[in-house]
């Protein structure tokens, strides 16, 4: 071959890299493996094989975890945790730095060996997965020598269970253990069955760094020991990244059990090149967005939606580079594009791909993929419509499906059309268009003219059915952090009751009815009850909502939720401070109703108001403070964290400060952007009903403040079932919180509920940085510049 020659074709040739050392590390443990708890791997067991997916030959053979070394591993890590989180912060810091630099020191070995069992192509293991786990346990270093004095009352949860999956085995193991320890919990980590070497590795690695024995427990096994460690009683966290089905099956699992939780779940993001995208550039973010790792990326950018006039040249361009890429052995440092998982996953994508080819135009290029190992060439489907069930459904492979769109309108409809809310991608060279349309993407991540950028410092997670929590930054710190001290006990509270109690002397139906759409509306089913007073008197009769009122409160949150989140945050603390002045008119009225309803001291009722309207003050003041951060991210750019609205918040309310506790709910709910549906306190309902009249003078819009009254139990199923509520927050003194997580699983909203303890609506636990973080989603904006 000439040089002319090679300079025509561009071809490479082989480089492959030597397995040698890691095989010589598979060896040295005689090719088994039990699993790492307590500071040593225990003797291996029956159990299964480790392959390498690009050749399907063994490389090891695992040990499945039975009860009793869940049971071990659990009790490893809870004796090790008090000491772990009493260690200062700065030791912490020493020991996350010591694995950072080992993990640098050992770089090649992790990332041959990552290759030999996942498939990706060395390229990615050695230059992507390898240094951001590195990079991860260095960032949280520096977090945990900044925590006790960045957050100040706030302790670990204890014991975390963690359950990755097999596309970035090491990666996933970083993005778990670095911020759990940083914060002082100890951990007990299972890999997917697929890909456990690198974790046992890394299990090694904790020993050469010299980590106390039980911090990092790692076992082996399949779905059922995950199972095992999501129910174990000696667990206090989960953190789960995989499949949206059994994120869903680890909510419900976990309903009531007061486990926290967080899920990185699947995604279909949504890919959108506008007309005046820079063509070349988005064509090779593409190859970034939905080839790496062989699209088996949660984040995957695998729905191409590009405007109309340049979709046919995009596509030629495309075909032009997939034509170009490499499929082949993952360990040659010229591949793009490696091996797939397994066969199964091979086969569930190549049936999807044929069960929905059909409604568009396939191509693929014409490659020959090896006679061994598990491949899937290069797809692009073009033509779907957004209906399709490829344009809905996650691949997790190798395959791009395409629409067009006319308008950026209607490129953020189509983008928006997803049950997933994990990441997006907007290219176009206007900076008005791209910073117009990425804040309006349901997505925890957004890149404006780039794909799947992370590090350390940026927030990654979704929202919808991809999940909830954050994983990077203070953000995901906090998820593995819990407010210090333990709250009492709320006892449930029962509304006073006088069957005997005569009718106030009025002839006129003063029932309190519900308030929805900004309306004073009757209940669906006309139902009321009598509300007494502490001493007996009864003081009128509130409407008892059901399902179907329930529905009519979300419709109206939610029609409304989209224009007072663009209202701008000045306009919003105008409101606020309008309902607080309002309110404070009728202070001695408000007081009085509280008074007659909950007995006590009078003084106690004014001072009630009296907080309402401080309260309704510290809102407003946050309403246009918590617009988020800028990440020192290692780019030619930037990172914003944005603190955007969570949606429709559906909150049962405190029944022990029927004033109070609404306002501090409702506060946080609408200074952030939120539409809210309240269910006020049970027992002493009517402060609320009172309320409506308030609400309706100070120029709240009609929808974003819903009201309807009635049983907390009967209310919290269809509150927190609705597919259309975003966030749900229980306070109630009935504990619902089982109910409610267990109905959450079906939209995997997000939940924040009691658990049956009290909070003091009075003092800084009612307000702050709690309620701003359920208030919003960290929305992450990577833009990346350069002239
Ligand atoms: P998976 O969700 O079943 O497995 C992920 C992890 O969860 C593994 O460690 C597995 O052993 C464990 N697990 C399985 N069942 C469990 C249970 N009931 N309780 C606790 N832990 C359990 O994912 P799988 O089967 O490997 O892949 C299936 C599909 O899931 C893929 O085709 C893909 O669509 C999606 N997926 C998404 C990922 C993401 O990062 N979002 C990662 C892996 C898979």
């Amino acid at each position: 071959m000439t040089v002319s020659d090679l300079m025509q074709s561009m071809d490479y040739g082989p480089a492959p890299e030597s397995a040698a050392e890691a095989l010589a590390w598979l060896a040295d443990r005689g090719g088994r493996f039990g699993h790492f708890i307590d500071g040593s791997f225990t003797d291996p067991r029956d159990g299964f094989e480790a392959k390498n997916p690009a050749t399907g030959e063994g490389l090891a053979t695992l040990t499945q975890a039975t009860a009793g070394d869940v049971d071990a591993a659990v009790a490893a890590a809870r004796k090790a945790q008090p000491k772990w989180a009493r260690l200062s912060g700065h030791a912490r810091a020493r020991h996350l730095y010591a694995l950072a630099r080992l993990i640098q020191k050992h770089a090649r070995l992790i990332a041959v060996l990552e290759t030999l069992d996942n498939g990706k192509p060395i390229r990615e293991s050695r230059d992507i997965d390898v240094p951001l786990a590195a990079r991860h346990f260095y960032y949280h270093a520096g977090l945990a020598q900044l925590l006790a004095r960045e957050l100040p009352g706030h302790v670990p949860h204890g014991v975390c269970g963690q359950i990755i999956p097999w596309n970035f085995p090491f990666l996933m193991l970083a993005w778990k253990i670095a911020p759990a320890l940083a914060a002082g919990n100890t951990v007990v980590l299972k890999p997917a069955e697929q890909t456990s070497l690198t974790a046992l590795l890394f299990a090694d690695l904790t020993r050469e760094a010299g980590l106390p024995r039980g911090v990092v427990n790692i076992l082996t096994g399949d779905g059922a020991v995950g199972e095992r460690i999501v129910a174990h009683p000696g667990i206090d966290k989960i953190a789960f990244t995989g499949s949206t089905e059994v994120g869903r099956a680890i909510r419900i699992a976990t309903a009531g059990s007061g486990k926290a939780l967080s899920l990185e779940l699947g995604g279909k993001s949504p890919y959108l090149v506008f007309e005046d995208a820079d063509l070349d550039g988005a064509a090779e973010g593409l190859v970034d967005a939905i080839w790496l790792n062989q699209g088996q990326v949660c984040c995957a950018g695998s729905r191409l939606i590009v405007q109309e006039g340049i979709a046919e040249t995009f596509h030629a361009r495309l075909k032009a580079r997939m034509t170009g890429l490499r499929i082949g052995d993952p360990m040659d440092k010229c591949i793009d594009i490696g091996a797939i998982i397994n066969e199964g996953q091979r086969d569930r994508i190549a049936a999807m791909v044929a069960g929905g080819a059909a409604e568009g135009a396939l191509f693929q290029p014409d490659c020959a993929l090896p006679e061994r190992g598990c491949w899937y060439p290069p797809t692009l489907i073009t033509g779907l419509s957004p209906a399709s069930r490829l344009m809905q459904e996650e691949i997790f492979g190798p395959v791009l499906v395409s629409t067009t769109f006319r308008t950026p309108a209607e490129a953020v409809q189509l983008a928006n059309d997803t049950r997933y809310g994990l990441a997006a991608s907007v290219w176009s060279q206007s900076i008005d268009v791209a910073l117009d349309v990425a804040p309006k993407l349901a997505a925890g991540v957004v890149w404006v003219n780039g794909a799947n950028m992370f590090d350390a410092a940026a927030g990654f997670g979704g929202l919808r059915e991809s999940g909830f929590g954050r994983e990077g930054g203070w953000e995901g710190l906090v998820e593995y952090l819990r407010p210090a001290g333990t709250p009492k006990p709320l006892k449930p509270l029962v509304a006073p009751a006088n069957a005997n109690a005569p009718e106030p002397a009025d002839p006129l139906d003063r029932t309190a009815k519900l308030y929805v759409g900004g309306k004073q509306v009757r209940s669906d089913g006309g139902y009321s009850r009598a509300v007494h007073g502490a001493r007996g008197r009864r003081l009128g009769h509130v409407s008892l909502g059901n399902r179907k009122d329930i529905r009519n409160a979300v419709e109206a949150a939610r029609k409304a939720q989209p224009g007072w989140a663009a209202a701008s945050a000045h306009n919003r603390a105008q409101v606020l401070y309008y309902i607080a002045e309002n309110l404070s008119a009728r202070a001695g009225e408000f007081a009085g109703r509280l008074h007659a309803m909950t007995g006590g001291q009078k003084a106690a009722a004014t001072a009630e108001v009296e907080a309402s309207i401080d309260r309704l003050f510290t809102w407003a003041a946050w309403a246009d403070k918590a617009a988020g951060e800028i990440k020192a991210v290692p780019i030619r750019g930037t990172a914003l964290a944005m603190n955007v609205p969570a949606g429709v918040i559906g909150v049962l309310c405190p029944d022990e400060a029927p004033l109070l506790g609404l306002v501090s709910v409702m506060g946080p709910a609408i200074a952030m952007g939120n539409a809210c549906v309240l269910v006020p306190s049970e027992t002493h309902p009517l402060a609320a009903t009172d309320l409506y009249q308030v609400l309706d003078t100070s120029d709240v819009p009609g929808g974003v403040v819903n009201i309807v009254t009635g049983a907390h139990p009967t209310l919290a199923d269809p509150l927190a079932a609705h597919m259309d509520v975003d966030a749900v927050w229980s306070f109630s003194s009935s504990d619902l919180s089982a109910t409610i997580e267990h109905a959450a699983a079906g939209n995997l909203k997000r939940t924040w509920v009691n658990h049956g303890r009290a909070r003091d609506w009075t003092g800084p636990a009612g307000e702050g940085r709690a309620f701003i973080r359920a208030a919003t989603e960290v929305r992450t904006v990577w833009i990346p510049w350069g002239a």
